[in-house]
């Protein structure tokens, strides 16, 4: 049975990886499993370089194959911010970075609103050279918050295909369809290659 740390301390992000990982015979470890409480910082200017900073930082530290991922929103008409930025974006949380978002966005027309999520992956293990699956997911910024479900960006994120946000699809339509889904399959042919 070959072991893989899964670098989170979300316990919804290991059940979607076990999900999308069935079958391929790995037992799935997280930080809190191994104990481990070190923060790997993520320091870099890419997606790719901050999950390639924690799955190699944590494969280090656990001595296991470890896969990290790094994920958030990119807006075209800001350039692509907040980016590796979205979990701090504006220097507020919850409710406050939606305003933030829609301030930003003020004077934006509709047409001109198109965003993506993006989700990089990376699997790292000693002696060999790291690989990246990717996943997108592509919307467009809402004028105003709209639903429940899901986290962070979520009610702001509409989806032309569903006439929805993203946070008024089921969790599991969600998790099917997302950047980070798209990732982690791609990651699983990875894994098979191994
Ligand atoms: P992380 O790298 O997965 O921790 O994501 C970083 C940040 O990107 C989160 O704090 C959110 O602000 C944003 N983000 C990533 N994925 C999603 C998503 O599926 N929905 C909404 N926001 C997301």
């Amino acid at each position: 049975m070959h072991e893989l740390l899964i670098a989170t301390h979300n316990p919804g992000k290991l059940r979607e990886f076990a999900a999308i990982f069935a079958g391929l015979g790995l037992t799935l470890r997280t930080l809190d499993d191994l104990g481990i409480t070190e923060d790997v910082e993520e320091t870099g200017a890419t997606f790719e370089e901050n999950a390639r900073l924690k799955a190699e930082g944590y494969a280090a530290l656990s001595g296991l194959p470890t896969l990290a991922d790094d994920s958030g929103l990119e807006v075209a008409a800001l350039g692509g911010a907040p980016g590796v930025y979205s979990a701090r974006y504006g220097g507020v949380k919850g409710a406050a970075q939606l305003q933030y978002l829609l301030d930003q966005m003020q004077d934006v027309p509709w047409h001109q609103r198109v965003a993506r999520f993006v989700c990089v992956i990376a699997l790292a293990r000693p002696g060999h050279p790291t690989q990246f699956a990717q996943g997108t997911l592509s919307g467009v910024i809402e004028l105003a918050p709209r639903g429940e479900g899901g986290f962070g960006y979520d009610p702001l994120f509409y989806l032309l295909d569903e006439d929805k946000t993203l946070a008024e699809v089921p969790a599991a339509h969600k998790n099917q369809i997302s950047h980070r889904a798209e990732a982690a399959r791609a990651a699983r042919a990875i894994l098979e290659q191994w």
